[in-house]
């Protein structure tokens, strides 16, 4: 494995360099796969998608790991109605270990960070190796490791961005959502030589603003940029009350709205790992249960 300092000192210099190269699939092993989930713009739907993606993996059998990294304003344990104690300070600090902070629930861990931490605020730490490092240490115990990504395009959030393996871009048709990933996906090219994201619609009304957005972003991606766009589809706006939406967007329950969230989610698993991802159990009964083609 590659030192997380090594990689980090690589953006340092002048060249761009590109996110260390992965190892190929062999013999049924299957590396962890990092996602980070990010879009520039703040509440578009990053922190929910990251959850129910986390969520609907560990359920289809994959060991999946949701790392919080809005370092103080962390929402994940909100939206997921769990006290919040600010117990990442002890990580930081060394007081904790991982497993003293990271919160178990079957497949499903979540490691939160801190909300309006004094000590987070006045600390010097840089918040990228830190997560960089919690990763190295454990990636060999998951199958998904999952950032739910800050707003905003701090180098701390880029650099994350450029470590995981693939970039969930969630964009909305708001045109400043529309505009801010585009200057991500910008930065994260010319500075980290990053060529290829995955690129999510979220909060769309019609099929025609959803292809849109979608022609929108591709088309001006590719041509400026030289940058690929993979799509993974859609999540449509949901008509359901600001205190109702967690409920209604982390539910399990058979609906059309389930089935297409988990159609999107094994279109990209399927892509990803191919047949090593089907054998492990669950993911089979995933495709099997909602009809996937
Ligand atoms: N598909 C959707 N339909 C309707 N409202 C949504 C949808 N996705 C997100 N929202 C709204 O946007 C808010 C912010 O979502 P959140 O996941 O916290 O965004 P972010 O992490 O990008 O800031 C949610 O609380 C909800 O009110
Ligand atoms: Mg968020």
């Amino acid at each position: 494995m590659h030192k997380t300092s090594e990689w980090l000192q690589s953006f340092s210099s002048e060249k761009n360099l590109k996110a260390p190269s992965r190892s190929l699939i062999t013999d049924g092993f299957r590396p962890c796969r990092k996602i980070s989930i990010t879009g520039g713009k703040g509440g578009v739907g990053k922190t929910s998608i990251a959850l129910k993606t986390a969520q609907q993996l560990a359920q289809a059998g994959f060991r999946t790991l949701l790392i919080d990294c809005d370092s103080n304003l962390s929402n994940t344990a909100i939206k997921l109605g769990l006290p919040l104690d600010n117990k990442f300070e002890k990580l930081l600090s060394a007081e904790a270990n991982f497993e003293e902070v990271v919160i178990q629930r079957g497949n499903f861990h979540l490691l939160p960070a801190c909300n309006g931490s004094v000590e987070v605020f006045e600390s010097k730490i840089k918040f990228d190796e830190i997560i960089i490092d919690i990763i190295s240490s454990h990636e060999h115990e998951y199958d998904y490791i999952l950032l739910d990504c800050p707003a905003g395009v701090s180098r701390e959030a880029l650099t994350l961005n450029a470590y995981c393996d693939h970039r969930w871009i969630i964009v909305t048709p708001d045109k400043s959502s529309i505009t801010d990933s585009y200057s991500l996906v910008k930065l994260l090219a010319t500075r980290f030589g990053i060529k290829e994201n995955h690129l999510l619609i979220n909060m769309y009304q019609n099929d025609k603003q959803y292809q849109k957005v979608v022609h929108t972003l591709t088309e001006t991606i590719q041509n400026f940029l030289g940058v690929r766009t993979n799509v993974l589809g859609g999540i449509k706006k949901v008509e359901v009350s600001a205190e109702g939406f967690d409920t209604f967007f982390l539910s399990e329950a058979k609906s059309e709205w389930q089935k297409n969230f988990v159609k999107l989610l094994y279109g990209f698993t399927e892509k990803d790992g191919g047949p090593t991802a089907l054998q492990i159990n669950g993911a089979t009964q995933m495709a099997h249960e909602h009809d996937v083609h």
